[in-house]
């Protein structure tokens, strides 16, 4: 450097101040604003090599240089700290704004599952019974036609056995039938076991009708069945008419209404009072005593009775559903109101 004229030395310094100006100026990340002080202010710019070397200048011209140097190596180092706040500030920024979360975003909601209502009354129905001592028994849907009719008195010429439109299982000589009611459990609880019986036979069913709104080829049922000593129509009244309460409302009390099955001898339609009518909800009756016998129970020593439910049917009169396809279905519209489905 000594050798040098001012006015080249000044030169130099300005060189190196603009050009790291520059560089400094036009960093766009902290990274290239790093190198670039690096370059223009660390040990190996220019402007530290000039102060290196400035003990070997003219004594004249030491101090004017010193100045100029430290000015220039102060600027560059105020406009380093100035670009680095606002670096610092915009990378900030980027990263707030990458992370950043939408709470007010909707959620997609998972529609939560639930029990279906007919499994539900199934249940309650089943509570109801337990804790009057009767236990819950379950048969197959595909039955042997002697079960689901012969046994219980109705024969293949008679009458009653077109009363339900059965699904008949091919070949025909397999006498196999898809049960139209559940009361052949009643006849499988009667030859497995000795009275006294109390037992709720609940189940899926099945008839040849065409899907409308008040009928469905499958549907469910749950029979009720009592043998015992000294057993009543009474006992059949008082029975019921605890069922409809537990079901329908304190309030409701059952009405006997004299019909005919050939299973039940005296038979009766049940109706229940509910929202101010009669409303028919099953039938019943006293066992049969020919269907007692075909069982091999005492007929001397014991009696019985029997009453059966559509299930889809309870659900319809206490929910004021008038389509029963809203049931079968699975329409939500419908089963949400059970808890079914989400929102
Ligand atoms: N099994 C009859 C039906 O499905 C209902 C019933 C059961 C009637 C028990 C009387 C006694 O139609």
């Amino acid at each position: 450097m000594s050798g040098k004229s001012e006015e080249s030395l000044r030169a130099e310094i300005e060189v190196g101040r603009v050009a790291g100006e520059k560089a400094l100026a036009s960093a766009t990340d902290l990274e290239t604003l790093k190198s670039a002080k690096q370059s223009h202010l660390g040990e190996k710019s220019a402007i530290a090599k000039m102060s290196q070397s400035l003990g070997s200048l003219d004594a004249s011209l030491k101090a004017p240089i010193g100045k100029v140097l430290g000015e220039a190596r102060n600027h560059l180092n105020e406009l380093f700290d100035r670009r680095l706040a606002e670096l610092t500030l915009q990378r900030d920024r980027e990263v707030i704004e990458s992370e950043r979360v939408d709470v007010t975003l909707p959620l997609r909601r998972n529609p939560q599952g639930g029990i279906h209502p007919l499994t539900l009354i199934d249940q309650e129905i089943a509570d109801i019974f337990i804790g009057l001592g009767y236990r819950v028994m379950e048969g197959p849907e595909l039955e042997s036609a002697w079960l689901n009719f012969d046994a219980l008195n109705i024969p293949a010429d008679h009458p009653a056995r077109t009363m339900q439109d059965t699904f008949f299982i091919e070949p025909i000589e397999s006498n196999l039938v898809l049960r139209t009611h559940t009361s052949p459990t009643q006849i499988r609880t009667m030859l497995t076991q000795d009275p006294p019986i109390y037992v709720i036979c609940p189940g899926r069913t099945f008839r040849s009708d065409e899907l409308d709104a008040t009928h469905t080829p499958v549907f469910s049922q749950v029979e009720g069945l009592v043998v015992d000593e000294g057993i009543s129509m009474a006992d059949l009244k008082g029975t019921l008419d605890y069922f409809a309460k537990q079901i329908f409302g304190e309030d409701v009390v059952a009405r006997l209404r004299p019909s005919y099955f050939p299973f039940t001898e005296p038979s009766a339609e049940v109706d229940i009072f509910f929202n101010g009518r009669w409303i028919e909800w099953g039938g019943c009756g006293m066992v049969n005593p020919r269907v007692l016998e075909t069982c091999g129970i005492d007929t001397a020593k014991y009696s019985g009775f029997a009453f059966g439910m559509g299930l889809e049917r309870t659900l319809m009169v206490r929910h004021q559903v008038t389509d029963i396809r809203a049931i079968v279905e699975g329409d939500l519209r419908f089963t949400r109101r059970f808890g079914m489905g989400g929102r």
